[in-house]
């Protein structure tokens, strides 16, 4: 079975074929990180209407490195949400739209469960129950998987996602768009020597808070003129992953599950996987992370749901 899965919940536009679920036959990726880092971020508008100009090209594209038709397909799987209204709007218009012309199935996925499944796309030996991690730019959502698509939220941010951390922090230290990348290049050379807030939650709540970290940096980033932009970057980039791997080993504790997905963007951050496995260890957790080029937003993880949802 063939899924033609579509993303284009921010600002990449997205599309894949996924065959039984598993094999990943394209992944095309038209990403407009030239066109908003002029802007220091994702500007809405401009992304949808980015959207619009590349969406037929990229599905095309997908197609034919899969080297089938649209007559091969038998559903088409697309991102409903969360994600920029403008932006879901162009690829669910245009999904709908060709699986009416060619009468095909049609699904709409769960931006964070793609997430989640990017993972399951990488790993086909992963067990249940597990808790998914998903950190991006604009998520940071603590999840139990009891099974593939019966979720329970555990815990999620209350402001900031820390990929949006990120990004703003490394804005406020003219590193462009987007952050993550930046920020973690640069703290390889650096050094933890600033202590950053890092939140704590009432009624042992595995909820997140990012935006007092973020603040933190800025504010002493515009009252220390002269400071050693490696090291701040190490130490922020440490206090939010300390802050996730905190909540991480507390949710294990509260379930009992010691099987970890850390998935989305964030997750391609090197030193954040190292540490995760490290502490995880010690408490007999078992870590998984996407490869590469599923941590950031991609089809070929809405597809692979797709594929679950018309088996269902
Ligand atoms: O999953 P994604 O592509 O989009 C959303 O669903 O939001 O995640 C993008 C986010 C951005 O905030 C970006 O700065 C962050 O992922 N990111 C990273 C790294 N690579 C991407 N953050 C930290 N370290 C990285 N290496
Ligand atoms: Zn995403």
């Amino acid at each position: 079975m063939n899924i033609l899965g579509i993303e284009t919940s921010c600002d990449e536009t997205a599309a894949s074929v996924v065959k039984d679920g598993k094999f990943i036959l394209s992944n095309v990726i038209a990403s407009q990180i030239d066109l908003h880092s002029m802007y220091g971020g994702v500007v809405p508008e401009l992304a949808s209407r980015k959207h619009i100009e590349a969406i037929l090209p990229v599905v095309r594209s997908a197609l034919k490195i899969a080297k089938l038709t649209l007559d091969d397909i038998h559903g088409i799987a697309v991102t409903g949400k969360p994600g920029l209204i403008g932006s879901l709007l162009v690829g669910v218009e245009f999904a709908k739209g060709l699986a009416w012309a060619k009468n095909l199935p049609f699904v709409e996925i769960d931006h964070i469960e793609g997430h989640i499944y990017s993972c399951l796309l990488s790993h086909s030996d992963i067990r249940f129950p597990a808790l998914a991690l998903v950190v991006s730019g604009g998520h940071t959502d603590l999840i139990l998987v009891k099974k593939r698509g019966v979720y329970q939220i555990l815990g999620r941010t209350r402001d900031d996602a820390v990929g949006e951390a990120y990004d703003k922090v490394a804005k406020f230290m003219n590193l462009g768009y987007p952050g993550g990348p930046k920020i973690e290049k640069l703290a390889k050379e650096g050094k933890v020597i600033h202590k950053f807030p890092r939140a704590k939650m009432k009624n042992d709540s595995l909820d997140f808070s990012f935006s007092g970290l973020k603040t933190a940096v800025v504010n002493f980033l515009q009252e220390n003129k002269k400071v050693n932009i490696k090291d701040l970057a190490c130490s922020f980039q440490d206090a939010a992953n300390q802050a996730l791997i905190e909540r991480v080993i507390e949710a294990s504790k509260k379930t009992g599950v010691q099987r970890v997905l850390l998935c989305g963007g964030v997750s391609a951050n090197m030193t954040l996987r190292k540490t995760l496995e490290d502490i995880c260890g010690k408490h007999s957790i078992k870590v998984f992370y996407p490869s590469l080029e599923l941590c950031t937003d991609n089809a070929a993880m809405i597809a692979a749901v797709g594929y679950d949802k018309f088996k269902k």
